[in-house]
């Protein structure tokens, strides 16, 4: 009796256990579950999109010029279509409702496309039911990440750090070998090659002037400025004073956006031994 007692609190106890285990983990196979289920409504939405809309947005949804515009694109995702059309709900309801509703008239962002976007889903008289609908927008919205990141790597970042165009800016002490390597464009970061438009010969012009003795002829281009002011300003803001003789926007005008102050001091440096 008593056995048949211990046998059965224990049998009791290790249910508990498993179902208490069950419940813990149950959290945590519900988005493997929605995951796997997304996955799927992507896979039917892509059989339906290559068979319905490539001919007209063609291959990955890339667009077709005045055909079909372009719905990997990072102007859809970002709400950037979504203002031009005054649309205030989200991206989402935005592209269902294209794909559902159809565009019985040309908008005016895409004015040039003759050919109407055909209404899709069966309550509009369209040929798709619901879950078909559906599946279509989960796989036009399963490109948001990669049409807003080729459009982020397109866009260049600017240097968090850059100089900018300030010519009061105060800059660090400057050395004048790396100053070389940046203006000769031969270093690991030599990205600037002032040296593409300024030879070292004397009397020689590439584009811009020659820098032979620069160093002495910079303390003397501008009534009361120095040689290393001349310099911040030549550079960062190039139009502000032109060398006799030379027109206006022929040197590179973006360095202040590209450049940091410790580049800018280690050419300074550089130039200032060019006497
Ligand atoms: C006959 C050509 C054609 C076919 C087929 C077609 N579309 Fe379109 N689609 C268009 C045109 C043209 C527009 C632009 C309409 C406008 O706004 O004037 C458009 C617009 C859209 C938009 C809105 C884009 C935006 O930025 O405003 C979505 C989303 C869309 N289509 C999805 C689809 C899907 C999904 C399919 C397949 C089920 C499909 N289209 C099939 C021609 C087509
Ligand atoms: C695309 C050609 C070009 C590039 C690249 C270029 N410059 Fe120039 N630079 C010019 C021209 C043209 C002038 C003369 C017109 C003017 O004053 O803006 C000039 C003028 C100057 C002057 C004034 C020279 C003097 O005799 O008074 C300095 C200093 C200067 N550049 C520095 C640089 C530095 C440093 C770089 C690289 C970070 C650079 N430039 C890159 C074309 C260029």
């Amino acid at each position: 009796m008593t056995i048949r007692v211990v046998i059965g609190t224990v049998l009791i106890a290790a249910t508990m256990m498993i179902v208490t285990f069950v419940m813990i983990n149950e959290p945590a196979r519900m988005p493997e579950f929605e995951a796997g289920f997304k996955g799927r409504s992507i896979e039917a939405g892509a059989a339906l999109f290559q068979s319905s809309c490539t001919p007209c947005h063609g291959i990955q949804g890339k667009g077709i010029e005045g055909v079909g515009p372009s719905l990997n694109a990072a102007d859809l995702f970002s709400g950037k279509r979504l203002k031009e059309f005054g649309w205030a709900g989200t991206v989402k309801d935005y592209v269902r409702s294209a794909i559902a509703g159809g565009r019985p008239r040309a908008s005016a962002a895409f004015a040039n496309y003759p050919q109407r976007m055909p209404t899709w889903g069966q309550e509009f008289g369209g040929p798709f039911r619901n879950d078909q609908v559906e599946n279509v927008v989960d796989f036009v919205m399963n490109w948001e990440k990669e049409a807003l990141a080729a459009a982020a790597a397109a866009t260049p970042t600017p240097n968090p750090n850059a100089v900018g165009t300030d010519i009061n800016v105060q800059l660090p002490q400057g050395d004048a070998a790396n100053g070389e390597k940046l203006f000769t464009g031969k270093g690991p970061n030599g990205a600037y090659a002032c040296s593409a438009c300024h030879s070292l010969e004397p009397n020689k012009t590439v584009v811009g002037p020659s820098f032979a003795g620069l160093a002495g002829n910079a303390a003397k281009r501008k009534e009361g400025t120095s040689a290393e002011k001349y310099f911040v300003e030549s550079i960062i803001k190039p139009n502000d004073f032109l060398v006799p003789g030379f027109n206006a926007n022929l040197m590179q005008q973006n360095f202040g956006q590209l450049m940091d102050k410790k580049e800018l001091a280690d050419i300074i440096a550089y130039l200032m031994t060019l006497k």
